[in-house]
């Protein structure tokens, strides 16, 4: 059950598409002064070093995070614009690096955290007794009081009491590793019982695209429950693609290529009306930077009005 640890994973091409997509929803939100309760229903273990252990045995962020901020800086030195989200998102990061060498990795209740005001509560569930050890640890350090809660029970079952929120605004980040088969599942049963509650809320759901049918049926499931549910939703996807060597770009497409995951997606429901334009900006200049060389695509999908 406890396998999965995201240091290996921190600031790979799906972390760009989930922090991206999460900042600029966090963004929009936060522009107006009533009080936002955020969720973070899987939080991980709060923030990474991307130079030494788990991260640099993966070196998943080299192909991730690195990679972009390298295009961002060249693209600084030709004097070409970057798109806003992505700018906004590697400022986010480098706040944590201060001398512009990207070694610490800010992970979803980072990010959060990073945007939070007087008014604003953040809840961060984590169910790994390590990482919500870590997690608890560093976010005592930021000394934000009860503005920032960290709860060791499982997420899935824990929003249900923290929904509607008191000022009936918030933002609900639905990150599972997908380690277990029951999760896909989970994240359906989880969103309707939190759509009935509140449902006015701006949900966000990350998953992989993997050859696993429960990876496409959740996709297709997603869509069909906001629809079901007369709720606006937006999918955005980002596929990294392959090496030659590796495949083809039909199976980079299906997730059947053999290695590590390569496309993943976001699921947004209720989304700021914003977020399809700053994506469909977003999306093309990350994959420039992060594609190899077959079948790299990415995909921004609203509901219909
Ligand atoms: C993909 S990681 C989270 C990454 C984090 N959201 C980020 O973007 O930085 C998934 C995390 O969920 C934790 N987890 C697994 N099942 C859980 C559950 N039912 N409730 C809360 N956390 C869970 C795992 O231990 C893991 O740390």
């Amino acid at each position: 059950m406890f396998s999965y640890r995201h240091a290996f994973h921190a600031g790979n091409h799906a972390d760009v598409l989930k922090h991206l997509t999460w900042l600029a929803i966090l963004r929009y939100l936060g522009q107006k002064d009533t009080a936002l309760q955020i969720v973070d229903t899987h939080a991980g273990a709060g923030q990474y070093r991307l130079d030494q252990g788990h991260a640099r045995t993966s070196a998943e962020s080299d192909a991730g995070i690195l990679r972009l901020m390298t295009a961002a800086e060249t693209a600084a030195a030709r004097a070409q614009a970057i798109p806003h989200a992505v700018a906004d998102y590697l400022n986010t990061v480098k706040q944590f690096n201060a001398d512009g060498r990207v070694r610490v990795y800010p992970g979803s209740p980072w990010i959060s955290q990073t945007l939070l005001r007087p008014q604003d509560k953040l809840k961060l569930f984590e169910v790994h007794p390590t990482d919500a050890k870590l997690l608890s640890k560093q976010v005592e350090e930021l000394g934000k009081g009860k503005q920032i809660e960290v709860l060791r029970r499982s997420g899935f079952d824990g929003l249900k009491a923290l929904l509607p929120p008191p000022s009936r605004r918030g933002a609900v980040l639905i990150d599972p590793s997908y380690e277990l088969k029951t999760d896909y599942p989970a994240v359906l049963d989880c969103l309707e019982d939190a759509l009935k509650r509140f449902p006015t809320g701006t949900y966000a759901v990350w998953y992989p695209i993997i050859a696993r049918p429960e990876a496409h049926a959740l996709a297709r499931k997603l869509k069909a429950l906001g629809t079901r549910l007369q709720r606006p939703w937006l999918q955005a996807e980002l596929n990294v693609g392959l090496l030659p060597e590796e495949g083809t770009a039909a199976k980079v497409a299906q997730g059947q290529h053999h290695g590590g995951m390569r496309a993943s997606g976001m699921h947004v429901i209720n989304p700021p009306f914003t977020l399809a334009a700053q994506l469909r900006e977003s999306l093309p200049w990350a994959l420039a930077a992060l594609r190899e060389p077959v079948g790299a695509s990415w995909s921004v999908t609203p509901s219909s009005p």
